[in-house]
């Protein structure tokens, strides 16, 4: 069946919708064609062949899918005025590989291996933009803590005309994507992987870095984010140096990257822990003179360059 929402508020699409995917799996509804109209808001009420219609653009169909545990298909033009648009639900699946141990948990047999974070827009933006901010063709030291299989690295390189010139480290306690990085980078000498534990980062003996970065790491359960914090600014890092830490403020489902982060214990997105380190993030660092920018939507960046 499916259901015509040309003149319906969006609380009431929002509510029928809800109860349907209860059962169903998929559900469609007929709405205006936003291609029809410029400079018109959501809401707005809009001439039609057959009287009016309420105008919505498709921003507010993938919010609205997300939230409803879907994924958006390809509308169909129904005529000239109006559009079917179709969602279809997504599979809750687990994120990490079963029964894997600790250090494998984002191993190459997870999903979390199946994600192109680069090729994700709203990360891939905020991302580069925190290279540009630090900037990157002047840091020449680089160290990654988290790395997985490299992929922040092989940012780097597309970004970078100067990359051999760089010396970049990355950590991960995951033998197999550290492994999988050692293979995707092996004609990149300047780069150096080390399967090792965070917490044991003083044990390499590294030195001091012009940059650090970590993305998707620091909140781990495996470490204490504060402490690992204080002792990257005080030991790793030279009095120069910069710094970006990305918090992801998703969750990965079936496919999808889906906005707002996620705790245990709430069935929705709940922010607290991320709003928490975040702050305490941008505190220490303003205190330890750094200039402390804070950016990004499914990822947040802190980007922190001192000013000693
Ligand atoms: C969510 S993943 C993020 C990976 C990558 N930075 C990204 O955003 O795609 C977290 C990574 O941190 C690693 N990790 C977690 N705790 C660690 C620890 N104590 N020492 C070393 N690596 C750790 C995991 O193995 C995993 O690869």
């Amino acid at each position: 069946m499916d259901f015509d929402f040309s003149n319906t508020p969006l609380l009431g699409i929002y509510t029928q919708l809800k109860n349907h995917l209860n059962t169903q799996e998929r559900v469609s509804f007929k709405v205006v064609n936003p291609d029809n109209f410029s400079s018109t808001y959501n809401g707005t009420i809009v001439k039609v062949a057959k009287g009016e219609a309420l105008y919505r653009g498709y921003k507010t169909w993938v919010d609205l899918a997300h939230t409803l545990g879907c994924k958006m298909l390809t509308p169909v033009v129904i005529d000239d005025d109006f559009i079917l648009v179709k969602l279809q639900k997504l599979q809750v699946e687990s994120f990490h590989s079963v029964d894997a141990s600790k250090e494998e948990k984002y191993g190459v047999d997870s999903i979390f291996a199946h994600i192109h974070k680069n090729e994700e827009f709203a990360f891939l933006h905020a991302y580069t933009q925190a290279l540009h901010n630090v900037n990157l063709p002047t840091r020449k030291r680089i160290l990654n803590l988290g790395i997985n299989s490299g992929d922040e690295f092989e940012l780097i390189k597309k970004v970078s005309e100067n990359f051999s010139t760089y010396e970049l480290v990355g950590i991960d306690y995951c033998h197999s994507a550290i492994q999988h990085a050692r293979q995707k980078f092996q004609n990149d000498k300047n780069i150096t992987f080390y399967a090792h534990d965070i917490n044991k980062l003083s044990s390499l003996e590294l030195g001091r870095f012009d940059l650090l970065i970590s993305i998707g790491t620091l909140q781990s359960t495996t470490l204490s984010f504060q402490k690992v914090l204080m002792d990257m600014v005080q030991n790793h890092l030279y009095k120069e140096g910069s710094i970006i830490l990305g918090f992801p403020n998703c969750r990965w489902i079936d496919g999808e990257m889906i906005y707002g982060a996620k705790m245990r214990n709430y069935n929705f997105s709940e922010m607290s822990n991320l709003y928490k380190d975040v702050n305490f993030a941008k505190k220490y660092l303003q205190q330890k003179k750094f200039r402390v920018t804070i950016t990004g939507k499914d990822y947040i960046f802190i980007t922190a360059t001192s000013i000693r």
